[in-house]
């Protein structure tokens, strides 16, 4: 039996090319070695303030994008988390288990707590339990991710643990423990405006980060105005020049090229030089992407009919992995 793969996206916003590179894209490239389930996060999408006009709307793009992307149907089962109520029922049964302060510890929690002041929920501590209900009610091997999640992967994994010393017979642990899939290139993909600041769809300034959808005139704006620095020459690696080491980067994982053949390309070249060839590699990196993605969201009937198979797909081994946590933790079996 092939190893299991679970990831997700939240609906908010755009997907940009930290999304892309940091996840979906290595999803696609992995897909044919595993049984995949990809799942659009959409209860996540809720532990920040959000438009109900456009959640639903929202939750068809990342949909239609995972599909644009090239993940494949034969391989993978794409889904809607609201759609499979499992998720928030192990989240209640799992965060009776995880002690606070683990959740208090959490680094995307303090950051984005931060933005919000006093309107921080209850959920958007208990994101990282909710999280970890995704991926253990699949039994999953691994998850891949990019860096940001990886203090989420050791809580899901301490959870787990805890959960098995708690609850579990010797020869019979509740959960299996998952790994992290973190990519050494692409897993941290820098704002434009800062090479110190992750890319990230929550950056108020829109000239942080390039959308998977985003016009060529848009993509050559961004790059065209983006942080560099003075010095002629660009290297990777040099902790002095985060952007430098950033761009090459971006162009490194978009126009497909080794490392050691874009430093020998870039080495005398200025900014002027580097940023039309960045910026075609963006283009067209993301032009059959944009196309196959306006295609299908032409056809809501058919991404209808992929979600209500991987909902029935999805639904079928989460229940069977709650049934047994409940058992595990005691429960008059359901009637
Ligand atoms: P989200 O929606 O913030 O991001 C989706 C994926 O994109 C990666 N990512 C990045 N990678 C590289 N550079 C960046 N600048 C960058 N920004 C984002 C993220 O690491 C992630 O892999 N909690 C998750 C979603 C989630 C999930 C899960 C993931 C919910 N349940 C179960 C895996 C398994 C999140 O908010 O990702």
């Amino acid at each position: 039996m092939a190893q299991r793969i679970l990831s997700g996206v939240q609906p908010t916003g755009n997907l940009h090319l930290g999304n892309y590179l940091g996840a979906i894209r290595n999803w696609v490239e992995t897909q044919q070695e595993y049984d995949n389930f990809f799942c659009v996060v959409d209860l996540h999408a809720i532990t920040v303030p959000h438009d109900p006009k456009t959640l639903a709307q929202d939750t068809y793009t990342i949909a239609a994008l995972y599909l644009a992307c090239g993940i494949d149907l034969s391989y993978s089962t794409i889904f809607v988390q609201s759609h499979v109520s499992a998720h928030s029922e192990l989240a209640w049964l799992l965060n009776c288990i995880t002690p606070l302060n683990w959740l208090e510890r959490m680094i995307q929690f303090k950051e984005k707590a931060v933005k919000q002041g006093d309107n921080v929920s209850a959920g958007l501590l208990d994101y990282p339990v909710l999280m970890a209900s995704d991926i253990l009610l699949y039994e999953a091997d691994k998850v891949p991710v990019g860096e940001d999640q990886k203090q989420h992967l050791e809580l899901t994994r301490n959870i787990a643990q805890r959960t098995n010393d708690q609850f579990g017979k010797k020869d019979q642990p509740v959960f299996k423990l998952p790994d992290p899939l973190i990519r050494n290139e692409g897993a941290r993909v820098m704002s434009l405006l800062d090479g110190t600041k992750k890319m990230s769809k929550s950056d108020p300034s829109e000239m942080s980060r390039i959308n998977l959808l985003d016009s060529p005139d848009d993509i050559k704006k961004k790059i065209k105005r983006c942080k560099t620095d003075p010095v002629k020459g660009l290297s990777f690696d040099d902790p002095e020049r985060p952007e430098c080491d950033n761009l090459l980067t971006l162009y490194m994982l978009l126009s497909g090229k080794t490392k050691k053949a874009v430093a020998e390309e870039c080495q005398d070249m200025g900014w002027g030089q580097f940023k039309p060839l960045l910026t075609d590699a963006a283009v067209e990196t993301l032009r059959p992407i944009q196309e196959k993605y306006q295609q299908l969201m032409t056809e809501k009937g058919y991404l209808d009919s992929i979600l209500k198979e991987g909902q029935e797909k999805a639904s079928a081994i989460a229940q069977q992995t709650l049934s047994r946590v409940k058992d595990a933790l005691g429960y008059l079996p359901r009637f």
